[in-house]
C-alpha cells in the first residue's frame, strides 16, 4: 500500500511537471450562461423582456416563458446574452484565480432536434456559443464537466434552473428518458470528436432530480442506460470500452449504421436494451444536424490512438448524484458503472431545511463534523466531489463570518476530489452577488486568490468534537490521475477540422 501510494504521488509529480492539472478540482459553475436563471442577473433579464415574481411559473421568469412570449426574436435576445455573460475576460479571471475545472450547466434544448416546437419553447443557436466557450477554456487549460442541468420534461418542480417553472415535472417517463439518452449519445460523440470539446472529461446525467425517490420511477434504469449509451457510442467510434471486443474497421460517417448492426450482433448481456438501441439510432441524424449547425466536418480519425476510455471520461449521475441526494430507497448510481465514473454532492445550508440552526456557530459546528464523503465512499460513490456550494446563509452574515465560512467549506470539501462554487458570477448590483459569486467573493476577500489556500487552516479546530475521527479514509482524498488525463491531451489540437 505504501509503495502504491508512493508511486502514485511520483506519477502525479511527473504529470504536474508536464503541465498536467493538479489532482484536486478547484472549480466554479458557469451558471446562467446556457441555462439562464433570472435571479442571477435581474437587470439583464428585464432588458431581455423578462419579469420577476414569487412563484416563477406565474410570470416570464424562465427561458421557456421568455421564448413563449417573444417567439419571433427570442434567438437574437439570447444571442446577446450568450456572447456577453461569459467572455474571454471571464476565462482570464478564472485562470488568474487558479480555477482548473468548470461545470457547465446545459439544457436539453441545446440539442435542437430534441425540442417539440409545438409544446416546448426554447431559444436556438446555443451550441455555437458552447463550442466557442469550450475552445476558450481549452486554450486556458481549464477542464470541463458537461452537466445535463435542465432535462426534457423538467426534472424538478418550480425551479428556474430547469428552464421551465412548472409544478408538474414530467422527466420521469420513457419518452423523456429516451430524449435524455439521445442528448447523452450526441454529447458523447461531440466530446470525443470535436476539437473544441477536447477539454470535456465528464458528462453528468441529471442535475438535482426530485429528492424523494418514490417520485422518480425509472431513474435507476435510466442511470444504467445512460452509461450503456455513453459506452456504446465510444465503442462505435473506436474507443476501447471495458468488456467490449473491438469492432472491425475504422469508423466513418458512412459506416456508423453498419457498425451499429455489427455491435448489436455481439452479445454483451444487458448492454443493448431497447432504449439504448433507440437512442443510438436517433443520435446519428441528430449528430449530423448539429455538425451542420457548427459547420463541422466530423473527423472520425480523431479517435485513433486514443487512450482506453478509463482515462477519458468520467460520468456523474443523478445530482447529488451521489446516493445521499435522494431518500426513500434511491437507486445507487454506482450499480450502473461500466468503466470510470464519478459522483456529485451538493450541500446548501441556505436551501436544505434542517441542515443546521440558522446561526454562525451552528453552521460551523455542523459543517466541521460532517461525514458525507465517508458515507459516499462507503456506498461505492467514489470519487465524489462537491459540484455546487456557495456562501449563502439563512442569516445576515458578517464579512468576518463569510471568510470563515469560505475557509471551512473549502477545508472540508477538498477532502473529496474537489469543489466547484456556484457560481462564477452574479450580476454586480444583485444582493445575491456577495454570497453566490466567486468573483465577488475574491474581490471582497472571502475567498483566497489561490484556491488551495485558506486564511485560517485551523478554522474548524474550535468546532470539531473530539470523538470525530479526522484521519478517516485518506483513500477518498485523491482523484485518480487517469480521470484528469483527457484534459491535458492535446494531440488533436494541431489538426485542422475536416474529414480525413
Ligand atoms: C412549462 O411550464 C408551463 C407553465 O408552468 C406548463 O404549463 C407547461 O406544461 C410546461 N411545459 C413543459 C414541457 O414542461
Ligand atoms: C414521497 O413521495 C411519495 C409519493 O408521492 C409520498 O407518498 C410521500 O409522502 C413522499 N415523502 C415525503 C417525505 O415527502
Ligand atoms: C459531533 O457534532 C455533530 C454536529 O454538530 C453532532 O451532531 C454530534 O452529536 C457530535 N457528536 C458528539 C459525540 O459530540
Ligand atoms: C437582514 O438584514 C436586513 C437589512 O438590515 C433585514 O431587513 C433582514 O430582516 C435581516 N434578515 C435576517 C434574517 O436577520
Ligand atoms: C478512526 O478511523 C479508523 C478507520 O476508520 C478506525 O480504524 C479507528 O478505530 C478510528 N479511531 C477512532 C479513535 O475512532
Amino acid at each position: 500500500m505504501q509503495l502504491l501510494l508512493l508511486s502514485l504521488s511520483f506519477l502525479t509529480f511527473l504529470r504536474i511537471t508536464r503541465g498536467a492539472p493538479p489532482s484536486k478540482i478547484y472549480g466554479v459553475n458557469l451558471g446562467s450562461w446556457l441555462v439562464l436563471e433570472p435571479w442571477m442577473l435581474p437587470n439583464e433579464w428585464e432588458t431581455m423582456g423578462g419579469e420577476q415574481c414569487g412563484d416563477c411559473s406565474t410570470c416570464i421568469a424562465s427561458e421557456f416563458a421568455l421564448a413563449a412570449a417573444y417567439p419571433d426574436d427570442v434567438d437574437e435576445r439570447f444571442a446577446v446574452h450568450w456572447s456577453t455573460w461569459f467572455t474571454q475576460d471571464d476565462v482570464n479571471n478564472l485562470k488568474d484565480a487558479g480555477i482548473n475545472t468548470v461545470r457547465l450547466p446545459l439544457g436539453y434544448w441545446i440539442v435542437e432536434p430534441l425540442v417539440n416546437r409545438i409544446t416546448e419553447h426554447y431559444p436556438r443557436g446555443g451550441i455555437k456559443y458552447l463550442a466557442k466557450g469550450l475552445d476558450m477554456l481549452r486554450e486556458a487549460g481549464i477542464q470541463v464537466i458537461l452537466d445535463h442541468h435542465a432535462l426534457p420534461g423538467v426534472q424538478v418542480a418550480n425551479q428556474m434552473f430547469t428552464g421551465n417553472c412548472t409544478s408538474t415535472p414530467q422527466f420521469y417517463t420513457d419518452y423523456n428518458y429516451g430524449r435524455a439518452l439521445i442528448w447523452t449519445a450526441v454529447m458523447t460523440f461531440i466530446s470525443h470528436l470535436h476539437p473544441q470539446f477536447d477539454s470535456v472529461f465528464s458528462i453528468e446525467a441529471v442535475n438535482e432530480p426530485i429528492m424523494n425517490a418514490t417520485q422518480t420511477p425509472g431513474l435507476g434504469d435510466f442511470q444504467k442506460n445512460f452509461v450503456r449509451t455513453v459506452r456504446a457510442v465510444e465503442w462505435l467510434i473506436g474507443v476501447d470500452v471495458p468488456g467490449c471486443p473491438s469492432l472491425e474497421g475504422t469508423p466513418n460517417a458512412e459506416n456508423l449504421d453498419e457498425r451499429l448492426t455489427q455491435a448489436f450482433a455481439v452479445d454483451i448481456p444487458g448492454h443493448f436494451t431497447a432504449p439504448v438501441i433507440e437512442a443510438l439510432k436517433t443520435s446519428f441524424p441528430t449528430l449530423l444536424y448539429i455538425a451542420q449547425e457548427l459547420e463541422w466536418m466530423i473527423d472520425f480519425t480523431a479517435c485513433e490512438g486514443r487512450q482506453p476510455i478509463t482515462t477519458k471520461l468520467v460520468f456523474t449521475f443523478s445530482h447529488f448524484m451521489d446516493i445521499l441526494w435522494q431518500y426513500n430507497d434511491p437507486p445507487n448510481p454506482s450499480d450502473a458503472a461500466i468503466g470510470p465514473q464519478a459522483y456529485d454532492h451538493h450541500l446548501y445550508y441556505r436551501l436544505v431545511r434542517g441542515v443546521a440552526a440558522a446561526n454562525p456557530e451552528a453552521y460551523l459546528e455542523n459543517l466541521c463534523n460532517r461525514n458525507d464523503i465517508q458515507r459516499d465512499v462507503a456506498a461505492g460513490n467514489i470519487p465524489v466531489w462537491y459540484g455546487e456550494f456557495s456562501l449563502a446563509t439563512q442569516f445576515n452574515a458578517t464579512d468576518e463570518f463569510l471568510r470563515k465560512w469560505a475557509d471551512a467549506q473549502k477545508l472540508m470539501y477538498i477532502q473529496s476530489a474537489g469543489w466547484l462554487f456556484w457560481s462564477f458570477k452574479i450580476e454586480k448590483t444583485s444582493p445575491y452577488a456577495r454570497q453566490w459569486s466567486y468573483f465577488e467573493g475574491l474581490e471582497r476577500g472571502y475567498l483566497t486568490q489561490d484556491p488551495s489556500q485558506l486564511h485560517d487552516p485551523d478554522v474548524c479546530a474550535p468546532y470539531r468534537n473530539t470523538s470525530m475521527n479526522s484521519t478517516a479514509s485518506k483513500r477518498d482524498n485523491t482523484i485518480p490521475p487517469d480521470l484528469l488525463r483527457r484534459a491535458v491531451r492535446s494531440h488533436k489540437l494541431s489538426k485542422p477540422v475536416g474529414i480525413h
